[in-house]
């Protein structure tokens, strides 16, 4: 994927928070620094009650942190004040809970309307925003007959007609089926690099994660790992099981291949790089054969 550029949009820095508890506070995050750029894509992977929700609702606004900093392009945010102009849209895990209007384009121009903007203006936002998921053909669709993938793109539709410079999506595609989790992930991929948005993506799936430019391993509220996806996930293989996470199925090829003596490099993340590794080793086996 095209490199992410520029300043950070998104930045925490020694972020803590806890919920209270009837026994006393209960940490969810324990000193969480990260940063995303406009046109990068971080994956955020982390078991249950590694804290991923907590740092996705605390980036988009909605809950207050006890101690750290967070900036949201270049601007400091108040814990507990949401954001004035709110620059990051939020996508959450229920395809349900997030559709308010009764038809696609009704639910796209909820966020608009409540800005109380000109009829022109929500026209625009919602045609650029159906057109942005691939839903621009369903835009008098009738929500109830969406399907869940279908259902999820319409939140990242209501989300962009904010016009939002980042999206923070907690978990988009774990109530999805593979297409969905496909058709969701080809959507937000092609917003990262047309619109260059800066987007967090939290997911407890690595497959998922492979696609991203960043990856972010949340345990027990700490940011263990961060770099490069595959070349990460090649050299932290044996912490994976101790962070609650299960390698993608490409990597886990990718590590029995090179066990059988193919040279599969560590950034490798893509069928086609694994595919290309192997015909190579192949071929000069093949080689070594023939006089
Ligand atoms: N409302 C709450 N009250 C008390 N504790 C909470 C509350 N919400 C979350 N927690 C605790 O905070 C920690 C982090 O929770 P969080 O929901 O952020 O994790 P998560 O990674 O999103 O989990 P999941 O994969 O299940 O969605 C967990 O220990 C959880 O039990
Ligand atoms: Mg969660």
């Amino acid at each position: 994927m095209l490199p992410a550029t520029g300043e950070p949009f998104l930045k925490a820095e020694g972020v803590h928070h806890a919920y209270p508890g009837p026994g006393g506070p209960i940490p969810s995050l324990r000193g969480v620094t990260l940063t995303v750029a406009r046109g990068e894509w971080v994956a955020v992977a982390g078991p249950n009650g590694s804290g991923k929700s907590t740092l996705a609702r605390i980036l988009g606004g909605l809950t207050a942190w006890d101690a750290g900093q967070v900036w949201v392009g270049g601007e400091p945010l108040t814990p507990g004040r949401p954001p004035l102009r709110p620059r990051v849209g939020l996508v959450f895990q229920d395809p349900e809970s997030q559709v308010v209007g009764s038809t696609v384009e009704e639910d796209v121009a909820f966020g608009p309307e409540n800005l109380g903007l000109p009829p022109e203006e929500i026209e625009r936002r919602v045609a650029a925003a159906v057109e942005a998921v691939g839903l621009a053909g369903l835009r008098r669709r009738p929500t109830r007959q969406l399907s869940g993938g279908q259902r999820q793109r319409l939140a990242v539709a209501g989300a962009l007609a904010m016009e939002p410079d980042a999206l923070v999506l907690d978990e988009p595609t774990s109530m999805l089926d593979p297409r969905g989790r496909r058709e969701v992930l080809a959507a937000v991929l092609g917003l990262v690099r047309r619109r260059r948005l800066a987007v967090l993506w939290t997911t407890h799936l690595l497959d998922e994660a492979l696609l991203a430019h960043r990856l972010l391993v949340l345990s027990r509220g700490r940011v263990v790992a961060d770099g490069a996806p595959a070349a990460l996930l090649a050299s932290h293989g044996d912490l994976l099981e101790g962070w609650g996470l299960r390698a993608p199925a490409l990597i886990r090829l990718a590590e029995g291949l090179r066990q059988a003596g193919v040279a599969v490099p560590e950034q490798a993340s893509t069928v086609e790089a694994v595919a290309g590794a192997v015909a190579r080793a192949w071929r000069s086996r093949l080689r070594g054969r023939v006089p």
